[in-house]
């Protein structure tokens, strides 16, 4: 096994060298502490593996993204959600009866108990969705107490992913004043999602194939991204034994930031903005581009693609063909694209490699759905729920796993005596 050498205080150390399927390494510094005293630092994680993970593989460099292995250009063209699901949670692509069983599951348990309904009664019509989210699947514990310690068998995992988008569509309706919608046995996972969104008790509402079509290529682009923040936050949770709900309910929390999942909504908003300020979309890469500046390129920019982001060119793609079909000419796709082709021969966003990350363009197509803006972030999550769950069942399934407990390098105060109160 290659390995590799770290010189401290005279002394030389000899790390394990960990080899990856797809050739990438890790220098394992596990036992270094032990062995030398030091810690190694690197705030922001950017160069720390936390794990070893066989769910999703990205290649940053040259933007390639697969799930299990299968490109993710193959399954947003050809899979659907359900089955994109069960492959991140169960490892193999579902056979025609398993994925069967697995739909009928997301069918059967997408009602919530009624009791519960009256949380939304409880909520001030304002309330932001990605908080209501996080709250009510941290409350399906209560309901589901046996799923104490792990909780992560089948049936639950079928609850969870069921249960959000009834959960999700219904504090919208709230947020709007309209009666909550039930799910419909007979529709597919996304169409039940937009039918308890959009339909009212007034008239009839048929989803638009195309915008079911939309959708499930969407959330198979959120569905999994390896150790992203809301992620490691699952992860993190998970390895105090936490339960799934209350594992899965903090990653809702760590996706809302604008610097993860919440850059959907702040992308739209920034579109918002130029378009009402005359379309100067120059003026804004240029404040960008200005370190005087606090205002970023939303949607620009990623941890780890330093080349187009594979879910942005797709995303590109079916915003084009979706507007198209639904005729709508919508004034900040244009906007995104003027930003875009400044940005990608700007010297700045050149240098830096910023490129269009998925939050781009998933806003504009959002959109033109009929999402509405403060919905995005929860659009993401309910796309992301599979990856979150395939991550907490890796974890608890593997027993060399221990509490995550990073250290840390102490930069406050040395040891000083206390003065009472009066004294000082
Ligand atoms: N606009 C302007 N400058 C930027 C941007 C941006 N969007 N992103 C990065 N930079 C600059 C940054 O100022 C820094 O410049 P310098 O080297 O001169 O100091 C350099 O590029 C490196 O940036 P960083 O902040 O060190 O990079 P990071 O890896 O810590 O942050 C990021 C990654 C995604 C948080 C960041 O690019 C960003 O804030 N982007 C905007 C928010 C966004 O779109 N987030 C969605 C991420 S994709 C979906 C998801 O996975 O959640």
């Amino acid at each position: 096994m290659d390995s590799a050498k770290l010189s401290l205080g005279g002394q030389e150390y000899e790390l394990p060298v960990v080899l990856g399927t797809e050739g990438e390494r890790g220098v394992d510094i596990s036992r270094f502490r032990g062995e030398s005293g030091a810690v190694t630092l690197d705030p922001g994680y950017g160069n720390t593996g936390s794990c070893q993970s066989g769910i999703c593989f990205i290649n940053g460099e040259e933007g390639i993204l697969r799930y299990r292995g299968y490109p993710i250009e193959q399954l947003a063209e050809q899979a659907s959600f359900a089955e994109v699901s069960y492959l991140l949670i169960y490892g193999e692509l579902p056979s025609v009866a398993q994925l069967q069983e697995f739909s009928d599951g997301l069918t059967y348990h997408s009602m919530i108990h009624e009791d519960m309904k009256k949380f939304f009664e409880g909520y001030p019509a304002s309330a932001h969705p990605m908080a209501v989210l996080s709250s009510m699947i941290s409350s399906l514990a209560t309901y589901y107490p046996e799923s104490e310690g792990n909780g992560d068998d089948d049936l639950n995992i079928i609850r969870i992913l069921a249960k959000s988008k009834t959960m999700a569509a219904w504090s919208y309706k709230k947020s709007i004043g309209q009666p909550l919608v039930y799910p419909q046995n007979r529709l597919s996972y996304c169409a039940d999602f937009l039918n308890m969104m959009f339909s009212v008790p007034t008239e009839e509402y048929e989803v638009p194939k195309v915008v079911e079509e939309a959708l499930n290529v969407l959330f198979i682009l959120h569905a999994d991204h390896e150790q992203n923040c809301s992620t490691s936050t699952v992860r993190m949770v998970a390895s105090s034994q936490a339960n799934i709900f209350a594992s899965l309910s903090a990653g809702v929390g760590a996706l809302w930031g604008p610097l993860h999942g919440g850059a959907n909504q702040k992308v739209l908003e920034m579109l918002e903005m130029i378009r009402q300020d005359g379309s100067d979309y120059k003026k804004y890469v240029d404040m960008a581009k200005d370190k005087d500046n606090d205002f970023r390129m939303m949607g620009f920019g990623h941890r780890v693609y330093k080349n187009f982001d594979p879910r942005a060119t797709i995303l590109r793609k079916a915003c084009d063909e979706v507007l198209e079909q639904l005729g709508i000419d919508d004034p900040l796709l244009n906007i995104a694209k003027q930003l875009e082709d400044v940005a990608l021969n700007d010297e700045y966003f050149v240098e830096r490699k910023l490129y269009p990350n998925v939050d781009f363009y998933s806003g504009v197509l959002y959109r033109a759905m009929g999402i509405p803006t403060d919905m995005f972030t929860v659009m993401f999550a309910l796309g992301r729920l599979p990856g979150w769950i395939a991550h907490f069942k890796e974890l608890r399934g593997d027993p060399t796993s221990r509490i995550n407990r990073p250290r840390q390098i102490y930069t406050g105060a040395t040891a000083r005596d206390y003065t009472p109160v009066a004294e000082r």
